[in-house]
């Protein structure tokens, strides 16, 4: 279970994250959604241990994400794609794919290799192993991103955003596969504008305002009360988002 307690963060002073309580137990596909500067990549970067808390906690399964001797242990669990590509260029898709498990997880590399080919071939790109980044479509490169984060096998898997700098045809490829693993059971904790699709896959909504975790609601009963409580400012989100 990812455990985010009472977490607050703040950039000099400005609060980013202003007392944040979440829970994702395993199998839960739960949508953070939020304008612009909502603190949502902070959340995922301060889950992650990118980012030092100035106060509560983040517990991965049983390892404390503030202690630097846990970090590791954490970090291992939960595997992230972020909103910009960032592949090694210098090096070849297998190579982006298998540089972790083998350097951290250390597995041979006959073993990583197959396990990245095959994660290639169930995300269509079979035949492009031997590529450079750059010889990459965005929409292509962000799946490599995605197999990278699937091949050191995390509990959990985050992302930021993965589709917003992608054309809506290859946001399409991408979200399939994502909904690919949401229905094979994947925990994911998913930041997204796509409203419609967050609507189709998660089991949960959260919602971000200015730091606050507003809402936290069953798909259903975010999207029939248009946040419940929370609605005028929910309702107000939603109509932006449906005239993008
Ligand atoms: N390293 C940093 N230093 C100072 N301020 C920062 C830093 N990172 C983020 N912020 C600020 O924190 C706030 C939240 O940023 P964050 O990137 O978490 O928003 P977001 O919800 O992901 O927005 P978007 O939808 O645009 O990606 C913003 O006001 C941002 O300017
Ligand atoms: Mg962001």
């Amino acid at each position: 279970m990812i455990k985010v307690e009472n977490v607050k963060k703040a950039f000099g002073h400005t609060t980013v994250l202003d007392g944040v309580d979440l829970t994702i137990a395993p199998g839960e596909v739960v949508s953070i959604l939020g304008s612009s500067g909502s603190g949502k990549s902070t959340l995922i970067r301060c889950i992650n241990g990118l980012e030092k808390l100035n106060s509560g906690r983040i517990m991965v399964d049983e390892f404390d994400v503030g202690k630097p001797r846990e970090l590791a242990e954490a970090r291992k669990r939960s595997g992230t794609v972020f909103q910009l590509f960032n592949l090694y260029p210098h090096m070849t898709v297998l190579g982006n794919i298998t540089l972790a498990p083998i350097e951290v997880l250390k597995k041979p590399r006959a073993e990583a290799e197959a396990t990245a080919r095959a994660l290639l071939k169930s995300v269509g790109l079979g035949s492009r192993a031997d590529a450079y980044p750059a010889q990459l479509s965005g929409g292509q490169r962000q799946r490599v991103g995605i197999c990278r984060a699937l091949a050191m096998q995390p509990r959990y898997l985050l992302l930021d955003e993965v589709t917003s700098a992608l054309d809506p045809e290859m946001t399409a490829e991408v979200l399939a596969i994502l909904a690919k693993l949401a229905q094979d059971g994947t925990t994911m904790l998913f930041v997204t504008h796509e409203v419609e699709f967050a609507r189709q896959i998660s089991d949960r909504i959260v919602f971000l305002d200015n730091g606050r975790l507003l809402v936290d609601l069953p798909t259903k009963e975010f999207f029939a009360a248009e946040g419940g409580m929370a609605r005028p400012r929910v309702a107000q989100f939603l109509s932006k988002m449906r005239k993008e």
